[in-house]
Formats: structure tokens, sequence, C-alpha cells
């Protein structure tokens, strides 16, 4: 069995800054109750017509793809996760194929996992590079949440929380024994699919019957049952990164790093507590990019290779909880 490691990771964000007290201009909201709740005090919005879920994925994998010292035609696959895909279908990690403009037809498949989906795909990245099938895989998250949220009164507890953006890495195989992905961790529980959804466009609501249903239930914007989700998303972060270390036989305090996808700042805090974690041992960047879902954590990967954080034999745990409810967690040796 070969081993698979990040070879290089990438972001991009749009231009726009959104502060909460922008938004206290079109909704009936407070910048106080924004950040005490959840953490964050901006995040930023994709130009209509200029950015896309696919075109913002692109621009994050060309610099993944630079950093890793690779071309577009050293790629062999595309994994993009994304709840906000520019087309109902096909899914955007075609139009990277197409957009990154390689000699060849490499296979693209899209993952739904919302806020776990980045760590689903590098699961699926990481199966496809130990057996031996691909070389290099390019691992996209992004999400264009802005055109898709109600951002009236009326949506006001979940359109406050997300942001726009992309990040990607590059998955390669390697050699090095005790190093790289050293495992994976997936689970979900189908009964809470409603406890965080956006029901149409879907079967539930088809168009021929939209003048019998009344304005909710066709309703194309997310709907949350915020306080259930995160009471579990606590419980099982914690979980899932327990799974990761002593599948591995390592302890909290091994960590070098924990990366947290950022639903909500007081979540991160919670299980930062449980782990008994130091500050400089957790990253979090809700407070300037919001929850940028399938997005966060390469965009984080890609933040902290930025700015040189990321040293050799560093112990780093992904994890992440969303609607599903999915969660999961990946342990990294860099
Ligand atoms: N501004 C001002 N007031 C608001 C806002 C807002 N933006 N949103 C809601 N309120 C009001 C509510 O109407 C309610 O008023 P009421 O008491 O008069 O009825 C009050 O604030 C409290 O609302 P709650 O929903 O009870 O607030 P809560 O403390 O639960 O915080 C929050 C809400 C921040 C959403 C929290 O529940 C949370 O973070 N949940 C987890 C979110 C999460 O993890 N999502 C998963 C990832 S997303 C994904 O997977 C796609």
């Amino acid at each position: 069995m070969f081993k698979s490691k990040i070879t290089g990771a990438g972001h991009y964000l749009p231009e726009k800054v959104v502060t909460n007290k922008d938004l206290e201009k079109i909704m009936d909201t407070t910048d106080e109750w924004i950040r005490e709740r959840s953490g964050i005090e901006e995040r930023r919005f994709a130009e209509y017509g200029k950015d896309t879920t696919a075109n913002m994925g692109t621009k994050a994998s060309r610099i993944a793809i630079e950093r890793a010292g690779l071309t577009v035609d050293d790629i062999d696959f595309i994994i993009f996760a994304t709840l906000s895909p520019d087309y109902y279908f096909p899914g955007p990690g075609t139009t990277v194929q197409y957009e990154l403009g390689g000699k060849r037809t490499i296979a693209a498949l899209d993952v739904r996992n919302q806020c776990s989906g980045f760590i689903y795909s590098l699961s699926v990245a990481d199966q496809f590079i130990k057996t031996g099938m691909y070389k290099n895989i390019l691992v996209i998250g992004s999400e264009l949440h802005s055109s898709g949220l109600d951002l009236t009164t009326r949506g006001r507890a979940v359109s406050v929380l997300f942001g726009d953006g992309a990040g990607a890495v590059v998955l390669s195989r390697s050699e090095e024994e005790g190093k790289g992905i050293l495992s994976t961790h997936l689970h979900s529980q189908g009964e809470f699919a409603e406890a965080l959804y956006v029901r149409g466009p879907g079967n539930f609501t088809p168009r021929k019957y939209y003048p019998k249903m009344d304005e909710d239930y066709i309703n194309t914007t997310p709907q949350m049952d915020g306080q259930l989700v995160f009471k579990n998303a606590v419980v099982r972060f914690t979980e899932v990164i327990m799974e990761a270390l002593k599948t591995n036989n390592y302890t909290p305090a091994d960590l070098n790093m924990f990366v947290p996808h950022q639903a909500n700042l007081r979540i991160s805090q919670f299980v930062q507590r449980q782990l008994k974690l130091t500050d400089d041992r957790v990253y979090n960047n809700i407070q300037r990019l919001g929850n940028t879902t399938a997005a966060t954590i390469p965009i984080i990967i890609s933040e902290m290779w930025e700015k040189n954080m990321i040293k050799e034999n560093d112990l780093h745990v992904l994890a992440a909880f969303g609607s599903g409810f999915t969660w999961a967690s990946a342990l990294i040796k860099w």
C-alpha cells in the first residue's frame, strides 16, 4: 500500500468584505448578537457574474498545484465538495476540469456532504492514492453561499453565519512510513436531515405542485434548528477526534494543531476545552470569513501554508460536523 500526503494548498476569497454592520442595514440584527453567538465579525460575498463556485475552486486549485511543484497535467483526478453548486447538475468538478485547461480528460467527482464535504473528499482521495489507482488528486472545497441566503430578517438566524470562498489541496502518492494522512473517520445520522437543510429544488417540491404548496414549503433557502445542531456538533466533534487519535495511539496532548470546521466559534472553543488545547494549537478563521462550509478546512490549510505554520512531523487533526448530519475527522502527520 502507498501512503498519501498533502503536497500543496491554495485558496481564493472574493474581494467584497461584508461586516456585521453591513448586515444591520439590510435586516434586523446587530453586530453584538452575531459576535456573541457565533464569533463572526465579517465574511466575504462573491460578486455576481464574476465569481462562481467552480471558478473560485479553479483559482484555489491553480495555487495548490503550483505549490505542489506540479502542472495541471500531473493531476489524475478531481474531487469537488460543495453544497452551493452553480448548476443543480452537473456538479462543479467537471467545470474545473475544463477551466484548468489540461490536456487529459481526467475524472471529476462531486461530493455532497456539506460541512464535512472536504474531509469526506480527502478520505476518498486517500483511498484512491493508497490503492495505487492515482498519483496526484486535487481535492477542492468551494462555496458561493451568498446568492442562496435569505438576507432579510426572516432568514437572519442562518444567513448571518455564512460566507463565500474556496480552498484546494493536492494529495499525492508518498512512500514515507508514518507520514501523511494517517487515517480518516466518517459518520452520518440521517434522521437529522431536516435539522439543517434546503428543501428545494428537489423531489419533495416538484414544480407541477407549486400552485398547491405554501411559500414556506417551497422555500429554497437554508433552514436550521440551530440549537439541535449545536448540541450534536459539540459531542460528535470530540468523539470523532478521539477516534482518530486512539486509532493511531495518540492523545490530545500530542496534537500540534486542531483544525475545526468553522460553524461557530463557541463550538470550536467548547471542543478545545474538552481536549485541553492551548489557543496556539487551534486555528480559527470564522471571525474573518464566517462559515465557508466545505471550503473552510482547505482555506485554513492554505492560510497555514502561507504563514509557514506547518512544520515537518507536526500532528494535525481536521474535524467537521454539519448537515446530514455528517461528521468526520482526518489525522495528518506532516
Ligand atoms: N440577529 C438578531 N437576533 C437573531 C438573529 C440574528 N441574526 N437570529 C436569530 N435571532 C433571535 C431569534 O429570533 C431568537 O429570538 P427570540 O428569543 O425572541 O425567539 C433569539 O435570537 C435566540 O435565537 P436562537 O436560535 O435560540 O439563538 P442561539 O443561541 O441558538 O444561536 C446559532 C443561534 C448561532 C445559529 C447557534 O444555534 C449555532 O451556532 N448553531 C450551530 C450552527 C452550526 O453548527 N451549523 C452547522 C454547520 S452549517 C452546515 O453544515 C451547512
